[in-house]
C-alpha cells in the first residue's frame, strides 16, 4: 500500500482540503509538513462546512491520528483558535488524534507585525501580497537559528534566553522602522500563557511517524499553497517562505524520501491566483469575472478576490515536474459547464521567442504572452458528477487534452466541493 503526498500545482486553492479529507478515509495518519495558517483548507460535508489553516484536513474524521510537522511554522494563538473553532463544530481534537512536532518554530505576534508593517511600506509593484500572518518573518527567524520552538516552551531557563536572543534581532528591526520594542518579560508572559493550550499536543512526530511506518499505516502528507508559490521553484519573489513541492514532504515531518510512494497534484482545471505577481492567463475580462463568480473564487483565509484566468498547461506541465507527480487530481470542473469556449495555454513567446516553459528571470515571466488554443465548451452538466459516463463529450475531451499536454495521468477529477462527488479513475493508494 502506498503512502501519498498531495501538492497543490498551481497558486494554491486548488482543492487541496476536499481532496485530503476524501483520501483520508483510507489513511490512519494525516500529516502537514510545511506553511502555517496562512493555508486555508474548505472541507465540505453533507452541507457542513469546516475551514481549516494550521489543522490537517484529517481531523474531521474520527478515528485519525493528524499532525502538524517540524516544517510548519505554528502560531499558537491561532491554533488554540482554530481548535476551539472545530470543537465548537463538533469535531473531536485531543492529544491523541492531534500531535505537534517538538521542534516545529512558532509565529509570535512580532512576526504577524512585522509582515503588516513591510507590507505597509512597500511600494506597489515591490508588494508580494502576504495574508499577514507572519510566515516569511518566523521562517526567516528559523533559519536564523533564533526561532522559539514548540519544545522551548516546556523549558522556562532556554526560554528566556532564546527569547532574549530573538528580541536582540527584532528590537533593532523595530527602532529601524520607528515602532515600539518589545519587553521580554511581556513576551514570557504571553507565552507561558498559551503554552497550556499548545504543549499537550507536543510530541516527537518523527518518531510516532516512523513507528506507524513500521506498523504498516498508511501516511497521507498534506501540502499546502501550492508549487508557483514554491520559494525555489514558484514566481519569485512572489512566493511564500517555504518549500511547497513534495520533496518537503518528507523533510517538513522527520521522514526519509522514500516515505512518499505516489505524489498527487491538484490541478484546478482554470487557473486563480490571490496576492502580487505574474499571471500569464489572468482574464480581467468578462471570462475572468464569471470564472471568479462560479467557482466563488475568494480567498478563505483573508476574503480577497482570487485573480482568475485559463488554464495554463505550461506552466502545470512544470509544476508536476518539479514536484516529481505521480497522478493529478482535476478539481472545479463544473464551473466551466456552460462556457461556449474555452481556452488552453499551450506555449509563451516574447516578441519572436516562443518557451515551452516559464523563464525564471523576473523580467521575462513578467512579459510572456500565452499561446492559446481554443477548445468547444459543453451546454450540459458536470456538476456532482461521479463517474465518466455523467460527462458531457466535450467535458471527456478537455480533461484529455489537459492529460495530453501535462504529460501526466489524471488519477481524480473533482465536480463539487461536496466530499463523495469525485470521479476516481486510478486510486493513489494503490500506488
Ligand atoms: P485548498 O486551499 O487547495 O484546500 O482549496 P480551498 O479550499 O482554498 O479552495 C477551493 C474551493 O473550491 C473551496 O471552497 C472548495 O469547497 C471548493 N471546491 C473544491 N473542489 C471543488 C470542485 O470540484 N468543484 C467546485 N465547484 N468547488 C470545489
Ligand atoms: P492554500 O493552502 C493561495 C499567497 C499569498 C501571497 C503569497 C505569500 O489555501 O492553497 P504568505 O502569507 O504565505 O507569505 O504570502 O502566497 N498564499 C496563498 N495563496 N492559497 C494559499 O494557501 C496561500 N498561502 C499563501 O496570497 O501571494
Ligand atoms: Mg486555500
Amino acid at each position: 500500500m502506498a503512502d501519498v503526498s498531495v501538492i497543490g500545482a498551481q497558486w494554491g486553492d486548488e482543492g487541496k482540503g476536499k481532496l485530503v479529507d476524501w483520501l483520508s478515509a483510507k489513511a490512519d495518519v494525516v500529516v502537514r509538513f510545511q506553511g502555517g495558517h496562512n493555508a486555508g483548507h474548505t472541507l465540505v460535508i453533507d452541507g457542513k462546512v469546516y475551514k481549516l489553516s494550521l489543522l490537517p484536513s484529517g481531523i474531521v474524521r474520527d478515528g485519525k491520528v493528524s499532525i502538524i510537522g517540524n516544517g510548519v511554522v505554528v502560531d499558537p494563538w491561532a491554533l488554540a483558535a482554530e481548535i476551539k473553532k472545530l470543537k465548537g463544530q463538533g469535531v473531536h481534537i485531543t492529544p491523541v488524534n492531534l500531535l505537534i512536532a517538538e521542534n516545529a518554530p512558532l509565529i509570535l505576534p512580532l512576526h504577524g507585525e512585522l509582515d503588516t508593517i513591510r507590507e505597509g511600506a512597500a511600494k506597489d509593484a515591490d508588494k508580494i501580497g502576504t495574508t499577514k500572518r507572519g510566515i516569511g518573518p518566523a521562517y526567516e527567524d528559523k533559519v536564523g537559528r533564533r526561532a522559539i520552538r514548540i519544545i522551548d516552551l516546556a523549558h522556562p531557563e532556554t526560554l528566556a534566553a532564546k527569547v532574549n536572543v530573538l528580541l536582540n534581532h527584532h528590537n533593532a528591526l523595530r527602532r529601524g522602522l520607528g515602532v515600539a520594542e518589545i519587553a521580554a518579560d511581556e513576551l514570557l508572559a504571553q507565552l507561558k500563557e498559551i503554552s497550556k493550550e499548545v504543549l499537550p499536543f507536543a510530541a516527537p512526530v518523527w518518531k510516532v511517524l516512523h513507528d506507524a511506518k513500521k506498523a504498516g499505516k498508511r501516511i497521507l502528507f498534506e501540502g499546502a499553497q501550492g508549487v508557483l508559490l514554491d520559494v525555489d521553484h514558484g514566481t519569485y519573489p512572489f512566493v511564500t517562505s517555504s518549500n511547497t513541492v513534495a520533496g518537503q514532504a518528507a523533510a517538513g515531518s522527520g521522514l526519509g524520501p522514500d516515505a512518499i510512494d505516489y505524489v498527487l497534484g491538484i490541478v484546478k482545471a482554470y487557473t486563480t491566483r490571490v496576492g502580487e505577481g505574474p499571471f500569464p492567463t489572468e482574464d480581467q475580462g468578462p471570462d475572468g469575472q464569471m470564472l471568479g463568480e462560479r467557482g466563488h473564487e475568494f480567498g478563505t483565509v483573508t476574503g480577497r478576490q482570487r485573480r482568475c484566468g485559463w488554464f495554463d498547461a505550461v506552466l502545470v506541465r512544470q509544476t508536476l515536474k518539479v514536484s516529481g507527480v505521480s497522478g493529478v487530481a482535476l478539481t472545479k470542473l463544473d464551473v466551466l459547464d456552460g462556457f461556449e469556449k474555452l481556452k488552453v495555454c499551450t506555449g509563451y513567446k516574447i516578441g519572436d521567442v516562443v518557451y515551452d516553459y516559464f523563464p525564471a528571470g523576473q523580467d521575462a515571466q513578467a512579459k510572456v504572452e500565452p499561446i492559446y488554443e481554443e477548445m468547444d465548451g459543453w451546454s450540459g452538466s458536470t456538476a456532482g458528477a461521479r463517474s465518466w459516463a455523467d460527462l458531457p463529450a466535450e467535458a471527456v475531451k478537455y480533461v484529455r487534452r489537459i492529460e495530453e499536454l501535462l504529460e501526466c495521468p489524471i488519477a481524480l477529477v473533482s465536480t463539487s466541493p461536496e466530499r463523495e462527488d469525485v470521479i476516481l479513475m486510478k486510486d493513489p493508494f494503490e500506488g
